[in-house]
């Protein structure tokens, strides 16, 4: 999928903001609609949902909700795995566009064919992957449980993991585990300037580094803390440091700084000082998107039913292991 512009205007939508988060909150209560949304949107989109999280809390909520709707303001991934948990619900995604560059960099004939060759494997997928690769998969992990979820699993059983290297090396490296790694990446996280962030070390002696493990070995590095977009949040608030060099997409700073207004959060530009450290996926749905969609109850997730029923099994497994 590729990333389109998201300033595009939204035919009919309110122009006015305080009247568009007007309609979008009426359309939500008359719809019984619940609006999920991901550390990484846009502050707006943040501000008005019903409930904001990692990876593996949106799954949670999109199990336990008793909305009608799941309105999913994330990507394509997290969209589609919301329907396979609650299959009898109508999942909507503002911008089906929205995809990820790791989830369609493995696609599922060639993550078949990368299976084959492995045949006693256990195949531990990350969440950040399609229907398709999950439906091939034994469990399915997030950033926040992986490193617990492989070591529980039995010492003698060779794993497969897939399909981010860097988090991969990351597990490896923190639960003992030789892991068989497909090779992909993300193309934010491995895009933050190295060179930028030694600069900011300099500047800021006194700020802790704390990082996603998507990132790059090279800068992970240098990290004082590595976690989830959650666990990065829990670890700024319950410690006293005062400032933080962020390295992740810098849409959880909004988080960050709502919730602490007086310590400072600092984002870490990618390589050339280029803005490329935003997701340009995430930031595809909009509030006047996310308007039209519970206007017209579409775009709608719809997936096949045999690889519904498939992918459910691996994440069940997951939500059942994870504390
Ligand atoms: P989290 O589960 O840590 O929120 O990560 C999601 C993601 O897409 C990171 O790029
Ligand atoms: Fe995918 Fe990377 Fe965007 Fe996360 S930041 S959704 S891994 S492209």
């Amino acid at each position: 999928m590729n990333p389109i512009s998201s300033l595009e205007t939204v035919e009919n939508a309110p122009r006015k903001k305080s009247e568009l988060i007007k309609a979008i909150d009426s359309l939500r209560r008359e719809s019984n609609a619940v609006i999920l949304a991901h550390f990484y949107q846009d502050p707006d989109i943040q501000d008005i949902a019903d409930f904001i999280g990692d990876s593996l809390d949106l799954s949670r909520k999109a199990a336990n909700t008793n909305a009608e709707i799941i309105v999913f303001c994330g990507v394509h991934f997290m969209a589609e795995t919301a329907k396979i948990i609650s299959p009898e619900k109508t999942v909507l995604l503002p911008d089906l566009e929205a995809g990820c560059s790791l989830a369609d960099d493995c696609n599922t004939e060639d993550f078949a064919k990368f299976k084959e060759k492995y045949p006693d494997h256990f195949v531990v997928s990350y969440i950040n992957c399609t229907a398709g690769v999950k439906a091939q998969s034994d469990l399915i992990c997030t950033s926040s449980n992986a490193v617990d979820l492989i070591k529980q699993l039995p010492k003698d059983q060779p794993i497969l993991f897939a399909p981010d290297q860097n988090l991969g090396r990351w597990v490896q490296n923190k639960s003992g585990r030789n892991l068989t790694i497909w090779p992909g990446s993300c193309q934010v996280h491995e895009n933050f300037s190295e060179e930028a962030l030694l600069k900011l070390k300099i500047q800021y002696p006194e700020a802790k580094v704390i990082a996603h493990p998507e990132c790059q070995e090279s800068l992970l590095d240098e990290a004082d803390f590595i976690g989830s977009t959650s666990k990065l949040l829990e670890y700024s608030q319950i410690n006293n440091y005062n400032s933080f060099i962020v390295i992740t997409e810098p849409g959880i700073i909004h988080q960050m700084k709502l919730r602490m207004p007086n310590k400072l959060f600092l984002d870490v530009p990618g390589t050339d000082g280029c803005s490329c450290n935003s997701c340009p996926y995430m930031r595809l749905n909009t509030l006047e998107k996310l308007w039209k969609c519970l206007s017209d109850k579409k775009p709608e997730i719809k997936l096949d039913h045999e690889i519904q029923i498939k992918a459910l099994l691996p994440i069940e497994r997951m939500l059942k292991m994870s504390k």
